[in-house]
């Protein structure tokens, strides 16, 4: 079975096909045959954000052309395709039409079911597709521009929410924090290769919440700290700034490993799966490791190119969805869109339709 996976909930469009035999057991991963990406940084950039209305535009020019990349470089027909999967939220609702409306035309056309996915379940799963992939249960730590999030997931489908940002995200806190030190949009892998060349303990920041006692997160104080560094430091910021990036990084990562370790405690689990943009930050991966390796848990990553928004780990989640029989895909084509949507009202919100 083909699933065509349609990504377009932001600044990125991805389109990706996944092959997955509905007769094979349940602990078998789909395979990702062909995925490709378009993304939007460079047009974004003048702007220091994404402009939502650009973005829609865009996705309207990639995603068909993109579509045909995928099917050329699977040598596969459009007629091949057996279910057509898009991202259905949380996201921008207009680039989510986007997607949404293009599965829903191609799906119709083609008279192949289509089926929306939730982009953070993309996400959690997207570690599937490694050389590595995990199993179920974990804890997750989902860490990308608009989610900090703590789940303990029992299968597909099966999500409890154990604590999340009460503000910022911590990619949101990598990217303003990058902003202020000048490093541009979307800041928070230019932070990170900044801060390889600093000391990060060369300025005191705030770990906020670290020590509540639950497993939530605040950023927005660590953005105002390094707000307040920055002008303090005034003409010698430029020299500075190493030494500021690798101590806002020290922060972020502190928090992120910290928690992880707790919610790991706290639910007696023995692995962590990482996902989302952050989850591509080095030092991240390096803390966590150096952590959970003496604790014997296991951590497991998307490859680097799978953690920021793609079209695979769409496709990867529609065929896990309808593989554990969570989700069907529908023939009916009127198509909606869910720009805010817990991830742990998902099944409830499905099956109250
Ligand atoms: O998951 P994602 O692609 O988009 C959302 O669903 O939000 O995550 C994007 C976020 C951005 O905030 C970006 O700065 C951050 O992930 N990011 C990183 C790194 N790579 C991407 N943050 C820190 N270090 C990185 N290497
Ligand atoms: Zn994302």
């Amino acid at each position: 079975m083909l699933i065509l996976g349609i990504e377009s909930s932001c600044d990125e469009t991805g389109v990706a096909l996944v092959s997955w035999d509905p007769h094979a057991p349940r602990e078998q991963v789909p395979t990702l045959l062909a995925h490709a990406l378009h993304s939007q940084v460079s047009m974004h950039e003048a702007y220091g954000g994404v402009v939502p209305e650009l973005a829609s535009r865009d996705h309207i020019r990639r995603v068909l052309p993109l579509t045909q990349t995928v099917l050329s470089q699977a040598r596969c027909e459009r007629s091949d395709i057996d279910v057509v999967a898009f991202t259905r939220g949380p996201g921008l609702a207009g680039a989510l039409l986007v997607g949404a409306g293009v599965a829903c035309a191609l799906g119709a056309a083609l008279q192949r079911p289509v089926l929306g996915v939730h982009h953070l379940e993309g996400h959690l799963l997207s570690p599937f597709l490694s050389q590595d992939p995990p199993q179920f249960p974990f804890v997750a730590l989902l860490v990308s521009g608009g989610h900090s999030q703590l789940m303990q997931v029992n299968g597909v489908g099966d999500y409890r929410l154990l604590g999340e940002t009460i503000d910022d995200a911590a990619g949101e806190a990598f990217d303003k924090s990058a902003k202020l030190l000048g490093l541009g949009y979307p800041g928070g892998p230019a932070l990170s290769r900044l801060a390889e060349q600093g000391n990060p303990t060369a300025f005191k920041l705030p770990r906020p919440l670290l020590h509540s006692g639950d497993l939530d997160f605040s950023f927005a104080g660590l953005k105002t700290a390094v707000m307040t560094q920055a002008r303090k430091l005034g003409d010698d910021l430029p020299a500075r700034c190493a030494d500021l990036a690798a101590s806002t990084q020290a922060a972020i990562v502190d928090v992120l490993v910290r928690k992880s370790l707790q919610a790991l405690d706290v639910t007696g689990q023995r692995r962590l799966v990482v996902a989302g943009g952050v989850g591509a930050n080095r030092a991240l991966r390096a803390q966590l490791n150096a952590a959970c390796h003496p604790r014997g848990v296991r951590v497991h990553y998307p490859e680097l190119h799978l953690c920021t928004d793609n079209g695979a780990m769409i496709a990867l989640a529609a065929a896990m969805r309808l593989q554990s029989g969570r989700s069907q895909a529908s023939m009916d084509y009127a198509f909606d869109v869910r720009p805010r949507w817990p991830l742990d009202q998902l099944d409830a919100d499905l099956i109250a339709q």
